[in-house]
């Protein structure tokens, strides 16, 4: 699914925010382990408030084990991340993604987790890929 850049810009994230875990507003990780083996990692996702904003944050990354997909983890950490995001009094989470055919599943995953379609940017990615934007709502009320 992921193109080497992409693995390579995913695992820098990781690394820039463990090699200084006390920096202010770092990235933020959910994990999701098998039980029985905490250091069997079975999906995770990235994300953070967005610079310059108050209240918005950036999914940058969320991803399961193939062989595990459609199993729920998926939702399970996205609702995990829309938890903590709404017990920090953030209001809304913001997806990118493309509108290649090979990410319709993670569209559709989008939506079934509760997020809308808010905006397209046109031939972003390359001509005929689209940058797609989904937001999630976080206020309960
Ligand atoms: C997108 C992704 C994280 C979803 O994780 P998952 O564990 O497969 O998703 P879940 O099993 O938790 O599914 C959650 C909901 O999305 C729906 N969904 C998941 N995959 C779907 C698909 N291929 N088509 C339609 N709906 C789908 C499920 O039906 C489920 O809805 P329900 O709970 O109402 O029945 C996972 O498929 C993945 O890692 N994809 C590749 C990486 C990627 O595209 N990441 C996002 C870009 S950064």
């Amino acid at each position: 699914m992921f193109s080497q850049d992409e693995v390579d810009c995913a695992l820098s994230l990781l690394d820039e925010t463990f090699a200084d875990p006390e920096q202010p507003d770092p990235y933020r990780f959910v994990v999701a382990a098998d039980v029985e083996d905490a250091a069997l990692v079975l999906g995770y996702a990235c994300f953070g408030t967005t610079p310059l904003t108050h209240g918005t944050c950036d999914l940058y990354w969320i991803a399961v084990d193939p062989a595990l997909h459609g199993g729920g983890i998926g939702r399970v950490l996205f609702d995990e991340v829309a938890r903590v995001l709404r017990a920090d009094g953030q209001h809304q989470l913001v997806i990118e993604t493309s509108s290649r055919a090979d990410y319709e599943p993670t569209r559709a995953f989008y939506l079934r987790v509760g997020c809308v379609e808010e905006a397209r940017v046109r031939d972003f990615y390359s001509r005929g890929d689209d940058k797609v934007f989904y937001v999630r709502r976080l206020a309960t009320s």
